[in-house]
Parts: structure tokens; C-alpha cells; sequence
């Protein structure tokens, strides 16, 4: 297989680093952890590589990436930490993952929400909740709009090609989307500002009412 053949995002090469880098900031030294919309594969592998101690499940949509991603797995001989890549829509509840995995301890999401129909956030947010280990946090990346921070000039051109591109898509507001998550039994813990005017945010779960 000829890496140079297999799809690829520039965005993605930029920031695996930054995000590598929050990830071993925030996660244990061991752990499963489960990436919805893998892509073509860079994220699941650069973290794999660099997370010896993790154990990773990618999914995706799109049945063209899940060979892609597989394909990157394979050139890294990264089978024994990767898993071959499994499809999953994040709008089709309850997932079915046909994993022998019970909870993860991390789900990693990145330049999702805005690539997709808003229903998308609410598959997202239950899902996750359902395959979350207790203690685990699900990991999202990418754009955002808030309603205290100015919106960057480069997210405003970026929202407003995504909405003249496909209707349904486009930045979220943060507010809208911690909502959600809050419906899904998932809390906003950390915000973290990254390269690019992107947000590394940290959803853990609710304390269940006493
Ligand atoms: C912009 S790409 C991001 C890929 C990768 N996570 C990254 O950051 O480089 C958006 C991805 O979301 C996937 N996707 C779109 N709709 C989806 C859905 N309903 N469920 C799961 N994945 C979806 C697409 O196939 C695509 O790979």
C-alpha cells in the first residue's frame, strides 16, 4: 500500500501534535479509548504511537476512511493498540459497535459537529454517554462559536462556506451543544483553547442525583 495514495488532511497533520500533547496532559498512562469520525486515520495513529499504554477503537462513517484508516494502522504496525476500524453513524442510537470493549475509559471526536446535521450533537453526546467507563471523559476538538468570545475572522469565513456548502452544517454554538450534552447526562469540565482558534473541550459525566 502507497501511503502517498491514501486520503489525507493537511488540518489534521497540523494539529495531532497540539492535541497529543492535551491528551497526555489530561489522560492516565493506560486506558481504551474509542475515536468517533476517525477520518483517514492520522489522529488514531500519531496518538497511538505516542500513547503506548492506550488501547484505541476508530469508527467512521464513511466506508472509504475505514479502509483508509486501517490501511494507516497496518504502515504504522500499530495492529496490536488499533483496532481495525468499525462503521458507525453517531446519529443511528443506540450504537452498535460490536466490540467486546464494555466502556471506554476516553472517546476522542474531533471536527465533527460542524461537518454534519445538528442531530449529529445529540448522537453524540448519548452515545457517548452509553460507552463511557465511569470516570471516562469524552475529548471533542475543533471550532466553535461562544457567545462572550469574538468569533475569529478565519471561523466566520469557514462557517459561513459550510452553511453555502450544505445547509445543515456549521459552527455550533458552545452553549447549544453543552445543552445537549447536559440532556446525555455529560458536563463541560474543560475548555481548552488550541492552535487555529479551535477548543479542546472535556465532557464528563454528571454525578447521578442523589
Ligand atoms: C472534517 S472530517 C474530520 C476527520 C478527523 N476526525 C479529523 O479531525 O481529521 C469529518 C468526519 O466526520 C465523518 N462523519 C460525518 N457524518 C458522520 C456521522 N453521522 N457519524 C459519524 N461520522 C460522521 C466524516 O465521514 C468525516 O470523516
Amino acid at each position: 500500500m502507497n501511503p502517498d495514495a491514501l486520503p489525507f488532511s493537511p488540518a489534521a497533520e497540523r494539529n495531532k501534535q497540539p492535541i497529543l500533547e492535551r491528551l497526555l496532559a489530561r489522560l492516565p498512562a493506560r486506558g481504551s479509548a474509542l475515536e468517533i469520525a476517525s477520518g483517514p486515520g492520522q489522529h488514531v495513529v500519531w496518538f497511538a504511537k505516542n500513547m503506548p499504554g492506550w488501547r484505541w477503537q476508530p469508527t467512521e462513517n464513511d466506508p472509504a476512511l475505514i479502509a483508509a484508516v486501517d490501511a494507516r494502522t497496518r504502515l504504522a504496525g500499530l495492529q496490536t493498540q488499533v483496532q481495525p476500524a468499525r462503521p458507525l453513524d453517531v446519529m443511528r442510537l443506540p450504537w452498535q459497535l460490536d466490540t467486546p470493549e464494555l466502556g471506554f475509559d476516553a472517546i476522542f471526536c474531533a471536527n465533527l459537529l460542524h461537518i454534519a446535521p445538528w442531530a449529529a450533537c445529540a448522537g453524540l453526546m448519548h452515545g457517548a454517554a452509553q460507552c463511557l467507563a465511569p470516570g471516562g471523559a469524552l475529548i471533542t476538538y475543533g471550532p466553535f462559536l461562544e457567545h462572550n468570545v469574538p468569533t475569529s475572522p478565519g471561523n466566520q469565513a469557514f462557517d459561513a462556506s459550510l452553511r453555502a456548502s450544505q445547509s445543515a452544517w456549521g459552527l455550533r454554538q458552545l452553549d447549544d451543544v453543552a445543552q445537549t450534552a447536559q440532556a446525555a447526562g455529560l458536563r463541560l469540565s474543560e475548555r481548552h483553547a488550541m492552535p487555529a482558534n479551535n477548543l479542546l473541550l472535556v465532557w464528563t459525566r454528571e454525578p447521578a442525583p442523589t
